[in-house]
């Protein structure tokens, strides 16, 4: 999105031309003009938590987190319900269809850049949990989720799939464009950051600091339940979170599993020196100037 919709459109239309780059009919049908404007509608709650990514950042991990924290580590939503339907996408059609069945407090996701976000989520208390990544991992993610996903256009080469990534090329636009928004967003104490790599060192940790955030005050024992939930494997094996029950038309994961390492560090096995080179390059100019810290360094 925002490499081609820098502000929000004056109308408060968003058609068909704003649909995300490289997206083909398929999901066209997910991020519809009208699933858009519903977003731009949506009557965000004060009680309303969203978990924000750019893609590929474990955004459905956090998607995962997130019921169980504010529910007290009840596993029956994440064995009985997709987690499409238990957490929806803020910009997707399946919301308008879920919404009324949804418990208070809501837990929702979305990539949508924080100009994009709705104006009752800038005047609500909702919070919002940002999960930031090494960049160099989501691309590597990234490659092998267009692989996998029907919806998407075939990546070609590494090389080739690299220089979309940092035209932003892609869906929802440049990396840099995304932490940005996020990271200036002036929201306070209701945002909070985080990143995957936290996440995979010390799940636990992530998950105190995710409770004190949210005001959940959940005990010892419930953290590690979640957090035993939670973890690469169990969600590998958990239908209703490792998108199996897609068909494969839009989720072939004979090509590439969705939860495919769950690691921090593939970059290594994936870039040549020239490639970091050339990716460091492009990242550090387009973030000079930018005053928050970045948990990795990028070369
Ligand atoms: P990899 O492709 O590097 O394995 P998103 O949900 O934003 O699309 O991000 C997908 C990435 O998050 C994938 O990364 C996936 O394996 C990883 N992921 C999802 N759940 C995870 C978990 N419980 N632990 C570690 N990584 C997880």
């Amino acid at each position: 999105f925002p490499n081609q919709l820098p502000s929000k459109p004056k109308t408060g239309k968003y058609g068909e031309a704003y649909l995300p780059f490289g997206f083909t009919c398929t999901s066209a049908k997910a991020h519809t003009t009208e699933s858009l404007e519903y977003a731009q509608n949506f009557c965000v709650e004060d009680t309303d938590v969203f978990a924000i990514t750019y893609p590929k950042s474990g955004t459905i991990w956090m998607q995962e987190i997130l019921p169980l924290v504010l529910n007290g580590g009840d596993l029956t939503p994440i064995h009985t319900i997709p987690n499409w339907e238990r957490v929806p996408w803020l910009e997707e059609k399946q919301l308008a269809r879920v919404v009324d069945k949804l418990a208070s407090p809501r837990a929702l996701v979305s990539h949508l850049p924080y100009s994009l976000m709705p104006p009752s989520f800038c005047t609500s208390k909702a919070k919002v949990i940002y999960v930031m990544r090494n960049p160099k991992d989501i691309m590597v993610s990234s490659y092998y989720f267009h692989q996998m996903a029907g919806c998407l256009e075939d990546p070609g080469t590494f090389e080739e799939f690299m220089d979309k990534f940092l035209e932003g090329k892609v869906m929802f636009g440049k990396w840099t464009d995304h932490v940005k928004s996020w990271r200036n967003s002036e929201l306070g104490d209701r945002i909070m950051y985080i990143t995957y790599e936290e996440m995979v060192e010390d799940l636990p940790a992530s998950l105190r600091h995710i409770s004190d955030f949210l005001g959940c005050n959940l005990t010892e024992e419930v953290i590690q339940k979640i957090a035993e939930h939670c973890s690469f494997k169990s969600m590998q094996n958990n239908n209703m979170s490792n998108f199996s029950l897609m068909p494969k038309v839009c989720m072939d994961s004979d090509k590439s599993p969705f939860l495919r390492k769950g690691i921090a560090g593939d970059w290594k096995n994936h870039f040549s020196s020239e490639q970091l080179a050339r990716f460091t390059s492009v990242i550090s100019k387009e973030l000079e100037g930018e005053s928050f810290p970045l948990p990795w360094s990028l070369d």
